[in-house]
């Protein structure tokens, strides 16, 4: 890789601010001022920025535990971004596999690796999203078999994919979906005339949400929880 695209790689800077590092005489190689930018760097080379030991950063995997009042785009709008609760590099490198809601919480995956999130995201693959909800009125056991059916959304084609509801309290249940519409679980509890209250994801395919992790939290995922996305 040419040296002024492995500083890049390993740091925040644009190709032009590396070059400049590099006119600079800020960058080593094996303890020796680099000043070529087309220099091929390769294993055996030891790359320093201003003493600095360089790594390529690579693809990034995290799983936050989303708080309220705070979205999933990238930028700020209403209420900030999750993104400015990582305290990463390059955080602009990455993106969000599945929002939540300004006021849902819980598991939120952030990556920089748009084929993997896509496995998340897209409906063909049926990855199932798995929420703790509270709801406003009382839940009854016919909605089971309602869930599995399929529901009939507002301004939507078609019902639902079927979802498994399990029954937790008169007023609170485990809902698992394979797709990820515009505020989902919101819509199919009103389209049996009740309303989400509180709203929390546990899970995304076998990615459960780290129990250690407060609110506003976040880890990096295990190769097994990267690999579990298939
Ligand atoms: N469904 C919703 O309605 N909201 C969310 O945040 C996630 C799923």
């Amino acid at each position: 890789m040419r040296l002024d695209k492995f500083i890049c790689e390993s740091t925040s800077h644009s190709r032009v601010s590396a070059k400049k590092a590099l006119h600079r005489g800020d960058v080593t190689c094996n303890g020796e001022v680099v000043k070529n930018s087309g220099f091929k760097v390769t294993d055996e080379h030891e790359i320093r920025l201003e003493g600095e030991l360089l790594t390529i950063i690579g693809p990034r995997f995290i799983m936050l535990n989303k708080p309220v009042d705070t979205i999933c785009s990238t930028i700020d709008e209403e209420y900030p971004s999750v993104i400015g609760l990582l305290d990463v590099i390059r955080p602009e490198d990455l993106h969000i596999a599945g929002r939540l809601d300004a006021d849902t919480t819980g598991l939120v995956l952030i990556t920089t690796d748009g084929k993997w999130s896509h496995k998340i995201t897209s409906p063909k693959k049926e990855c199932g999203k798995r929420y703790l909800l509270e709801t406003a009125d009382p839940l009854s056991e016919d909605l089971v078999g309602q869930f599995t059916t399929g529901l009939q959304l507002n301004n939507e084609d078609g019902l639902t994919k079927p979802a498994v509801l399990e029954l937790l309290g008169t007023h609170q249940a485990r809902l698992t979906i394979t797709e990820g519409k515009y505020h989902q679980v919101k819509r199919m509890l009103a389209a049996v005339g009740n309303k989400v209250t509180k709203l929390h994801r546990e899970s995304v395919g076998a990615i459960e949400l780290d129990a250690e992790l407060e609110l506003g939290e976040w880890r990096y995922l295990t190769d097994a929880e990267i690999k579990s996305v298939k």
